[in-house]
């Protein structure tokens, strides 16, 4: 459905300067929480565009209907819905649908994670010289933002690349699948990194804050690796920061 209407012209609202928003987000926000809410209906939902349902539950479904966006409305096959389920703060269950390429990212919580049901693990890499990173950033033009371009130019200096597809529940899959070593960015929310933080952690690698503290789904920002090179990152994120 939503690789049907990425061929048609669409109507773009503008959340910011460069933050956009399509009938496709909303009609597919729709129907994942009328879905998910037909078998779970006093579960609580926390959606990108229509916000947190009133309902109070253990169960929160975080969702990101169209993750990419900007790379939907141009056409660029980079965009995912993401779904996630989280019981008292911790994720259950994960899933990123990477619908044009018709790869089905999923994790369960402690037992591994899968690509179209198939295993997937992080990769080996355990030189920063020898990895292939990514990062994304924010719609707003900050300080942040500003801060990040710089660390782009010192990874993309030390690394054999650093990419930027933008969509962050993509980037964290392809950590997962090994086709990336590692994946930072300031300024996500928390409908961006609730299936990928549990995806990559289930396929052997390693999510926390961009200082090391443990990850948090509320806090902004997250460093996702395959664990080799999660300190190094880590410690140049840091170093910038300073
Ligand atoms: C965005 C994408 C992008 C990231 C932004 C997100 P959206 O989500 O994940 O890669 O850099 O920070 O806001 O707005 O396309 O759902
Ligand atoms: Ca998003
Ligand atoms: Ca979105």
């Amino acid at each position: 459905m939503i690789s049907d209407e990425a061929e048609k012209v669409l109507k773009v609202d503008f959340k910011g300067a460069a933050n956009l928003v399509t009938q496709v987000d909303v009609a597919a926000e729709n129907i994942i929480i009328e879905t998910v809410g037909s078998h779970f209906p006093d579960h609580q939902f926390l959606a990108e565009e229509a916000g947190e349902s009133e309902t109070k539950s253990d169960y929160l479904w975080i969702i990101d209907p169209i993750d990419g966006t900007t790379n939907f409305v141009h056409g660029y096959p980079f965009y995912a819905v993401s779904i996630a389920v989280y019981e008292g703060g911790e994720a259950l269950a994960g899933v990123v649908n990477h619908v044009q390429f018709g790869d089905v990212y999923s994790a369960i919580k402690g037992r591994g994670a899968f690509c179209n049901g198939k295993p997937i693990s992080v990769s080996n890499t355990r030189t920063l010289k020898h990895s292939l990173l990514a990062t994304g950033f924010a719609y707003e033009h900050d300080e942040v933002w500003a801060r990040n371009m710089d660390l782009f130019r010192e990874f993309t200096a030390m690394t054999q690349g650093v990419r930027r597809a933008g969509a962050a529940s993509l980037d964290f899959c392809h950590v997962a699948r090994g086709w990336l070593d590692g994946f930072w960015e300031f300024g996500l929310s928390p409908w961006d990194m609730a299936a990928g933080a549990l995806i990559v952690s289930e396929a052997g690698g390693v999510v926390s804050l961009s200082n090391g503290d443990p990850f948090d789904l509320f806090s902004g920002d997250a460093v996702a690796s395959n664990g080799h090179l999660h300190e190094q990152i880590v410690q140049l994120l840091g170093r910038d920061s300073a």
